[in-house]
């Protein structure tokens, strides 16, 4: 199965990243696979050249600790693929204006800077390009990227009515649980690695004392009664979800199982240190070997760059570029 999908090096990894879209990464592990460290993103985002450098080699390190294997798929830089940079400029010549102005994760991230970059406008055109460079059938992502999702399939569908049947159109996958983790100190917004402050998000390098004492402060209601239910308890519920999620369960089975909140962030606290310790500790082995994370993005790279080459071209051709 061709499965395509991209994380920004825009910080640590959260619980949502990982519940939302890494473990579902670890899950669709093929040789079909394609899972990119979109560089190229996160200069929308306000960020030094060393910070870029050194959260894309964490992030790295932080897939491969959760259990991403490069003997089984392939990881890769977008910036070292030319190609997504290429394909971008022939699909903003696709998308329109109208579309890109309805992107709710635009209205939001412009609306809180000013003189935001124009890259972060144009943003979800080189997600498509991501994409549809790879025909990738699936892409598993959180809740957020849905209409990302969605724009990409538009384009690529225009594309193939416009200039001939050149793009699969792909569909986004997200898990049954925790596909919106929420942020734990404010439970209507999600959790997110630039705007949840220190408490309102479980980060995969906290230890064992920083989680227990996250869970326990997340908020919640008064009534003291264990109920799935987004509405009138979403804190509670957000909890249940992060549970449900790794315990495979629904979070109704989880709720049945409690009387008390106190004894379900105990439980979950404990469940989430035995979920995360091992990756942490396999995080730092990682980073101490800054030779093998470029020996392995370059290896990524030239397995990525050989499909998007030949999707690249059929695109430029189908367009009427000469090559
Ligand atoms: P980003 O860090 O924005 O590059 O996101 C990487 C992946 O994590 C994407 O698939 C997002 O949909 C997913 N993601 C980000 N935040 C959350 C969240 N709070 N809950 C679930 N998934 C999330
Ligand atoms: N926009 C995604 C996010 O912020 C990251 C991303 C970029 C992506 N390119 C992608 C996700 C391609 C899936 C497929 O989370």
């Amino acid at each position: 199965m061709r499965v395509l999908s991209g994380i920004q090096p825009s910080g640590t990894m959260h619980l949502g990243n990982y519940l939302g879209a890494i473990k579902q990464w670890v899950r669709a592990q093929n040789p079909e696979a394609y899972y990119c460290i979109v560089d190229l993103h996160a200069l929308t985002l306000d960020i030094s050249p060393t910070q870029l450098q050194e959260q894309t080699l964490s992030l790295l390190a932080e897939l491969l600790a959760s259990g991403l294997d490069v003997e089984e798929c392939t990881i890769f830089l977008q910036s070292q693929v030319s190609y997504h940079a290429q394909l971008s400029w022939l699909l903003e010549c696709v998308a329109t204006y109208g579309e890109l102005t309805r992107m709710t994760q635009f209205k939001e991230k412009g609306s809180r800077q000013e003189g935001f970059r124009a890259g972060l406008f144009t943003y979800p055109v080189l997600m498509a390009s991501d994409i549809l460079l790879y025909d990738a059938q699936e892409v598993p992502v959180g809740d957020d990227q849905r209409q990302h999702l969605e724009l990409t399939r538009n384009i690529a569908e225009r594309f193939n009515n416009r200039y001939g049947e050149t793009f699969k159109v792909p569909r986004g996958v997200q898990p049954p649980s925790a596909a919106r983790v929420m942020d734990l100190q404010e439970p209507t917004n999600k959790m997110s690695k630039s705007v949840s402050s220190d408490l309102g998000k479980v980060l995969l390098t906290d230890s064992p004392k920083d989680i227990e004492k996250k869970i326990k402060k997340a908020v919640t209601d008064n009534d003291n009664d264990v109920h799935y239910d987004w509405e009138t308890k979403p804190g509670l519920s957000n909890l249940l979800e992060i549970y449900s999620s790794i315990s495979s369960e629904t979070p109704q089975q989880v709720a049945q199982r409690y009387e008390r909140y106190g004894d379900l962030k105990n439980d979950l606290a404990q469940v989430l240190i035995a979920e995360i310790e091992p990756i942490t500790k396999r995080y730092f082995e990682y980073l101490n070997d800054p030779a093998e994370l470029s020996r392995i993005l370059h290896q990524g790279a030239q397995k990525a760059s050989a499909v998007a080459k030949g999707t690249y071209e059929r695109a430029a051709k189908a367009m009427g570029l000469l090559g």
